[in-house]
């Protein structure tokens, strides 16, 4: 009789042990695929490539502490200046080269994908190329240009910005020296002397307020106009220069499902999420960040990166713009002298709520 309800009592023990076992946490313990990663590339290297932007002084070794960030996290570097035409051929035909090297050098040691950021833009172009105003002259040096920078590092740089911001908000040409002295054909002769030179590179637009509806039907047809003429454009790059709210996740993600359908891929290219009112000078957190905006931020962040990942057959690379918050433009525009909170870690080089919330969004 004892003996009977002692077997009763084990009995009840070992049901109520094998209840526990379908009890969410338990599950949740056992599940691999909610295993929280450590870093961004273990994260979402599955999905896309995970890049960050170097400056020039971190290339030069005066910022130790990013370059480490940036090898433990992202699998892809862009020079967040130091490829561009004002420095790389700042004056006629003379080409420098040597912060360029850093970064070739930087990458192929870290086995990180180089991207080469960027051709042709109105923007930090010298002078000398801004007072040209006849087109043939213009055309060759356009030619040269690209054909010298892209051919030195032929095989090298995975992809190429070949042209940058050409257009303006509302889709229309915007007024460069590219535009008005060569025509709307720069596009072609451009990307076609790029593939020339390098014909392993993929070939970029790269541009802001790429949801914009005007902007969205001009690229598209831009990009079917090349698709005509058999000149190679791989992808477009959304560069992600992004408030709180602003744009929505549903129209970034319309956004990324029409280029997509134009026949090429996707790129979120210049990643950062201003915390700061962009429409005036106001620098309301010197002192820190408060936590509810932090918050808002490391929300936001993860509705990115899950939209990201939701479209990840879409979706060729995800870059950020900078390291941490110090080494970022948006501490100096539209407004010079601010206090932004843009990336994923802070000032001292420490990981910000942002940067959780975005390895938490990374799993399947
Ligand atoms: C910015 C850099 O981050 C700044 O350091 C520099 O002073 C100006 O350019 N679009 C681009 C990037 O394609 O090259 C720009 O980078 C940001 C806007």
């Amino acid at each position: 009789m004892q003996r009977g309800l002692l077997l009763i009592i084990i009995l009840a023990m070992f049901a109520s042990l094998s209840c526990r076992r379908d009890q969410p946490v338990f599950e949740t313990d056992e599940d691999d695929s909610t295993v929280i990663p450590e870093t961004i590339k273990e994260g979402y290297s599955d999905y896309f490539i995970t890049g960050v932007a170097i400056s020039n002084a971190q290339i030069n070794g005066e910022e130790p502490q990013a370059m480490e960030i940036v090898k433990e996290q992202f699998t892809s570097i862009t020079a967040e200046n130091d490829m561009k035409w004002e420095y790389m051929e700042p004056t006629e035909g003379s080409f420098y080269y040597d912060d360029a090297d850093l970064h070739l050098a930087f990458a192929e040691e870290n086995d990180l994908t180089m991207i080469g950021h960027t051709l042709v833009w109105h923007s930090q172009l010298p002078s000398w190329v801004r007072s040209i105003t006849d087109s043939a002259t213009l055309v060759t040096v356009m030619k040269n240009h690209i054909d010298s920078v892209v051919g030195k590092y032929a095989g090298r740089v995975h992809g190429w910005d070949v042209i940058n911001e050409a257009f303006e908000y509302d889709g229309s040409f915007r007024d460069t020296v590219f535009y008005k002295y060569i025509g709307e054909s720069f596009f072609e002769q451009a990307f076609a002397a790029a593939q020339a030179a390098d014909s392993t590179a993929e070939l970029y637009y790269n541009d802001y307020s790429m949801t914009s509806s005007g902007k969205k039907e001009t690229v598209i047809n831009m990009i079917e106009h090349l698709q005509e003429k058999d000149i190679r454009i791989d992808a477009v790059c959304m560069q992600g220069h992004w408030t709180l709210t602003s744009p929505s996740v549903e129209v970034i993600e319309q956004s990324i499902i029409d280029y997509y359908n134009a026949g090429v891929k996707v790129i979120i290219s210049e990643l950062d999420v201003t915390v700061l009112d962009q429409n005036n000078d106001a620098d309301p957190y010197v002192d820190g960040l408060p936590d509810d905006v932090a918050t808002d931020l490391a929300e936001r962040y993860a509705a990115l990166f899950s939209l990201f990942k939701k479209h990840e057959e879409k979706i060729a690379r995800v870059t950020l713009w900078g390291v941490h918050d110090g080494q970022s433009w948006k501490n100096y525009s539209p407004y010079s002298g601010r206090t932004d909170y843009p990336l994923l870690f802070d000032r001292d080089y420490e990981k910000k709520a942002c940067f959780y919330s975005t390895l938490e969004a990374a799993p399947k």
